[in-house]
């Protein structure tokens, strides 16, 4: 079969992958909060950026590499931190991380991950991240960070734009738990999708593994370790600029904070010496009255003289232009790798690389761009 005349867009995937994931995960990923205004808000504001089309270039071959914090990258997108990703599509986690290292681009896991980061230490490309809700406890954090740092992952990326949990209704009426637990009504979904069950058969009810590991470390009773309440507690998700100021001092690789929107947070988290920004607004999960991402690049970027990552609502090789464009250095997806994975497992990912990178091409033929430089002139 080739999967580039049946799956010749993310949408295809997406639909092919809702087929093929129970309802309950399907709600986990595929929601927003609230009306999910800021869900359709990134990408209406995607599609509203227009490019100027430039003639008379001749042939040409677009150089699509980038460089990040002194690595070097063949594309300049990667795949952003995704929690229990393994209940998604089964081993989700070491699929990405194969498909990042054969790609060569970053692979960031979550520390709300159903793998640890010893667990996927095998498969990492050169250029694993580790992504930190981070601990209350100063011992726990420590440890995490050293765990990740062993198991190979150089760069930490501190979320914060988890202040508090956000109420995504439709995951709620899904019925999702944590940990996750097949209710009659779930198991009747997950009946009805044997290669997602037949999948978790084999690895087990996926669960937040690493997070697990600290249930003891953290003095709770059997009853509350498990639950998203013990999780919540053990995990502070609204750090401080003092808490930041800890991490910068604990952490001597690259720190990138992701969740940055705003110009004047920018330049404060560049006084504070972090080397890297990550505009995201956790693709519309957290809050529904937000800006469009791609509207507060062009302010962060004005803001900061740091490298700029990208995320939020990237469906095509032409949305990774358009951030480009607007002022990012890195454009990260999260979801797309996740219907990829659902519609085609394994072959997936490679696939929607092959998408998003044919995509660009096209478009940068349309622009006359040669390289990634060259397209903030071809903005209209
Ligand atoms: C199901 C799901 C789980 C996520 N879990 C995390 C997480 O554990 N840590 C984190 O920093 N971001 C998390 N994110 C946010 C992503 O890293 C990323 O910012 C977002 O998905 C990018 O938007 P996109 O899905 O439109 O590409 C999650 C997103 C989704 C969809």
């Amino acid at each position: 079969m080739d999967d580039h005349a049946t799956y010749p867009a993310l949408s295809d995937l997406k639909a092919r992958a809702y087929k093929r994931i129970p309802h309950f995960v399907w709600e986990y990923l595929d929601s927003g909060t609230g009306s999910e205004a800021t869900l359709r808000r990134n990408r209406g504001k995607l599609d509203a950026v227009l490019f100027k089309p430039s003639i008379l270039h001749g042939e040409f071959t677009p150089d699509l590499s980038t460089d990040l914090l002194g690595a070097q990258y063949p594309l300049p997108f990667g795949i952003a931190p995704v929690g229990m990703s393994g209940l998604i599509w089964p081993d989700a986690e070491k699929l990405l991380a194969r498909a990042a290292r054969q790609l060569q681009v970053p692979y960031c896991l979550s520390t709300v991950a159903t793998q640890t980061p010893e667990d996927v230490a095998p498969h990492l490309p050169e250029n694993a991240w580790f992504q930190m809700y981070p601990p209350r406890d100063p011992e726990i954090r420590a440890d995490m960070m050293g765990r990740a740092r062993n198991a190979g992952f150089h760069t930490l990326i501190l979320t914060v734009d988890v202040p508090v949990a956000s109420r995504r209704e439709r995951q709620t009426r899904g019925g999702l738990t944590q940990p996750p637990k097949l209710t009659p009504r779930l198991a009747i979904q997950a009946a009805l999708r044997p290669a997602w069950l037949n999948g978790i058969r084999r690895t087990g009810m996926p669960r937040m593994k690493m997070m697990d590991g600290y249930a003891e470390t953290a003095k709770l009773d059997k009853q509350t370790r498990s639950t998203t309440a013990h999780v919540g507690y053990m995990l502070r998700t609204s750090p401080d600029w003092d808490y930041l100021k800890t991490i910068r001092d604990e952490w001597d690789g690259p720190l990138i904070v992701k969740g940055v929107t705003q110009a004047d947070d920018a330049a404060r988290l560049q006084d504070e010496g972090v080397d890297a920004l990550w505009v995201s607004n956790h693709a519309g999960r957290q809050f529904d009255a937000a800006t469009a991402t791609i509207e507060c690049l062009p302010h962060v970027r004005a803001a900061t003289s740091l490298p700029v990552i990208f995320d939020s609502g990237i469906e095509t090789g032409l949305d990774i232009l358009r951030a480009v464009a607007l002022g990012a250095d890195f454009v990260m997806l999260g979801r797309p790798w996740h219907y990829a994975l659902g519609a085609l497992g394994a072959d997936g990912p490679a696939h929607l690389a092959d998408i998003l990178k044919k995509d660009m091409e096209s478009n940068m033929g349309q622009l006359g761009a040669k390289s990634l430089k060259d397209l903030a002139s071809r903005l209209l």
